[in-house]
């Protein structure tokens, strides 16, 4: 059936895990200056598959305008006080921009929350995932100095895909990479020189539409090109799903639900869309924890970080329950969800 997706080759599987610094959580920064591109959604559901991983994560949300992944937490607090039920919670601070007018003092004023919310982070977690807004920011350029890892989701469209580049439109060929992506070429080029560990730069496809289409095949190939252009690695990507939506106001993810009495009940789609989660967060190659954690309470997890570099043959497992089949499976998830509350 043409309608099964598949993966996109991954790059990632060629790449050495990242080492980690003794005492030092590793940061990523979540980044990508258009809006809606799943940043927030996507920044969670990392920060929970590491945690029932057995790492300490801390998370900062550079969006205060938005502040959705605030609200997520907020959310995901009241549902746990609600139900009674025990999820893991990541240590939480949000960012707020400078409200003082002269801009040399605002930044360094920016400059200064931005510290006083890393610094801490770094020493007490695992892992420090940034949220940041969907605009160019002074605060989320200063993070993106920060990121030891980089991921950019990308919904899958030539919209989103011109934050990247510009592409000719006859023959797909990249005429030059976009302002975002030659900042953080320099931004790499700058750690280098500094003798900084390089930054590790992943571009995820969101959304991804159960069918081929040619827009999909067109993609796949510029963001192919595009990635040996201007170097980052590419992740396979997330399935556009309505379940994603319908966890925001229990401030749940896809890894929640196989809790048991968490949430709605699991269906097959969740379970390939939990694995879409697992293996993004096993593409990003994130360096194993210190010490070896307390297993939790997860029946046998699909991948985990602590594992060796994944390989070829691990990254390329289709999955066995296929995201077409999403659509009627959402009105079980819905009705799920519903006989939750
Ligand atoms: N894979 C997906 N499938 C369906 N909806 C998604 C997916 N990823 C994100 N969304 C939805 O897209 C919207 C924007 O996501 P969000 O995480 O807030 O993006 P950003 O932080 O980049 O602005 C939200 O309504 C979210 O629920
Ligand atoms: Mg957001």
């Amino acid at each position: 059936m043409s309608g099964s997706f598949q993966p996109a080759p991954n790059p990632s599987i060629a790449q050495t895990q990242a080492a980690r610094t003794p005492g030092r959580g590793h940061v990523l920064v979540i980044g990508n200056e258009k809006g809606g591109s799943g940043k927030s959604t996507t920044a969670l559901h990392i920060a929970v598959s590491l945690m029932s991983d057995g790492a300490k994560v801390a998370t900062l949300d550079l969006d205060a305008r938005q502040g959705t992944l605030s609200r997520y937490l907020e959310n995901r607090a009241a549902y746990i006080k609600r139900k009674g039920v025990d999820l893991p919670m990541p240590i939480h601070t949000p960012v707020p921009i400078s409200t003082l007018n002269e801009r040399s003092a605002a930044e360094a004023d920016e400059r200064a929350r931005l510290e006083a919310a890393l610094e801490p982070a770094v020493s007490a977690a695992d892992f420090v995932i940034v949220d940041t807004p969907g605009s160019d920011t002074h605060l989320s350029r200063l993070a993106h100095t920060w990121a030891d890892s980089l991921l950019t989701p990308l919904n899958d469209s030539f919209i989103d895909l011109d934050l990247l580049a510009r592409v000719d439109p006859d023959t797909l060929k990249v005429v030059r990479p976009s302002i975002y992506s030659e900042a953080v070429w320099k931004q790499r080029q700058i750690r280098a020189v500094q003798g900084g560990r390089p930054v590790d730069w992943i571009v995820m496809r969101n959304r991804l539409s159960a069918l081929a289409a040619r827009n999909k095949r067109d993609m796949s190939t510029v963001i192919e090109a595009l990635s040996r252009r201007i170097g980052f690695r590419v992740a396979a990507g997330l399935s556009e799903r309505v379940i994603y939506k319908e966890l925001f106001l229990n401030g749940l993810t896809l890894l929640d639900l196989k809790r048991g009495g968490t949430g709605p009940s699991l269906t097959l789609s969740h379970v390939a869309a939990r694995q879409e989660v697992r293996d993004l967060v096993a593409a990003l190659n994130l360096p194993p924890l210190a010490t070896e954690s307390a297993p939790t309470d997860e029946p046998a997890p699909e991948t985990t970080p602590e594992a060796p570099s994944p390989s070829a043959e691990a990254e390329a497992q289709p999955q066995s329950e296929s995201p077409a089949e999403d659509a009627p499976e959402m009105e079980v998830a819905t009705e799920g969800l519903r006989r939750t509350e």
